[in-house]
């Protein structure tokens, strides 16, 4: 009884946080100005995070590791109306590439307000574990990794503005999903480093936010192309992903949850009942697509 009391009240609290912030809103003016970082934005979520900035006039600095992608992205940033924006090519699998950005953008803009920490790759595919090493290190180093030296580099300036670090996780960084597991092994790293990271900034009294979002399958081009033929589950859209992503960076919400109905009761049930959370997930994969 007292169990499904506990669990009964902690889906209230959750309903009510999530009540509370959908409500809330975000003005261009609480935006204007700011100076951000968005990795991983030559396309996908990233680069749409990277148009969310500039219609509300920020300064923006996008990076990936191809040059013509990120120059149509500074472009358009441009016409969109952001304060200004710059790229800065890097391969996040080389930490002194990824120091190199975070210095390079604080130099650029002159500050850091927002750092979102969004690539992602490192080569693993989406396909059962038969011991590779090779792809669970490249993962590691892209997309763990690459995540801390941006963070570690930038720390002085985020202090200095009380800015925001933004992560990109997935329903993968909370339930161990089949056949990615070098993914999910990154994702779990990043929401530990960083929920640490959070309790860290309070207990210190640094005015540092840390966002993660939590997000289920995104309609982007890589993604679909990955993935598509290998899960049941419909995606959602990356420009409303993009968008929520930035409200809750903006607002300083702790999590974000994407779509929140797909999402947070899978996260909420998990420990309660694991075997029925895996065994229900486990319906979404064709099997005879997955090697
Ligand atoms: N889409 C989904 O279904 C989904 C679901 C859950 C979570 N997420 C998370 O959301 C984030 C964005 O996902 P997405 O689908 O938008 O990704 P995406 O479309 O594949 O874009 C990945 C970005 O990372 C860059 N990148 C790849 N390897 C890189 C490297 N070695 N060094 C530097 N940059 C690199 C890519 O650009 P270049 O190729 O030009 O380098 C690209 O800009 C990721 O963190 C992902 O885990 C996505």
């Amino acid at each position: 009884m007292a169990g499904i009391k506990l669990v009964l009240s902690s889906l209230l609290i959750g309903l009510c946080a999530h009540y509370f912030y959908s409500t809330e809103t975000i003005t261009p003016d609480m935006v204007k100005g700011k100076k951000v970082l968005v990795t991983g934005s030559s396309t996908g979520i990233g680069e749409q995070i990277a148009y969310k900035f500039a219609e509300m006039g920020a300064h923006v600095m996008v990076t990936a590791r191809r040059a013509k992608q990120l120059q149509e992205v500074v472009n358009k940033c441009l016409q969109l109306g952001a304060g200004s924006a710059h790229y800065v090519v890097s391969d996040m699998g080389n930490l002194t590439s990824a120091k190199n950005v975070s210095e390079e953008a604080i130099k650029k803009l002159g500050g850091l307000d927002y750092l979102v920490l969004n690539h992602i790759g490192g080569g693993a595919s989406f396909g059962s574990f038969k011991g590779d090493m090779e792809a669970v290190l490249s993962s590691n180093n892209v997309n763990f990794l690459s995540y801390v030296q941006l963070t570690a580099t930038a720390l002085k300036a985020l202090l200095e503005s009380q800015g925001s670090i933004v992560v990109m996780s997935s329903l993968s960084g909370r339930i161990g999903a089949p056949f990615s597991t070098s993914y999910c092994a990154a994702k779990f790293g990043l929401e530990g480093f960083y929920s640490s990271l959070r309790r860290e900034f309070t207990l210190n009294k640094s005015n540092v936010s840390v966002t993660v979002a939590v997000l289920g399958y995104i309609d982007t081009e890589n993604a679909v192309r990955k993935v598509g033929d290998k899960v049941t589950m419909s995606a959602s859209p990356k420009e409303e992903c993009a968008a929520e992503v930035v409200k809750a960076a903006v607002l300083r919400q702790p999590e974000l949850f994407y779509p929140f109905w797909g999402i947070k009761p899978l996260v909420l049930l998990r420990d309660w009942a694991p075997t029925l959370i895996g065994k229900l997930l486990d319906n979404f994969f064709v099997l005879d697509n997955i090697h």
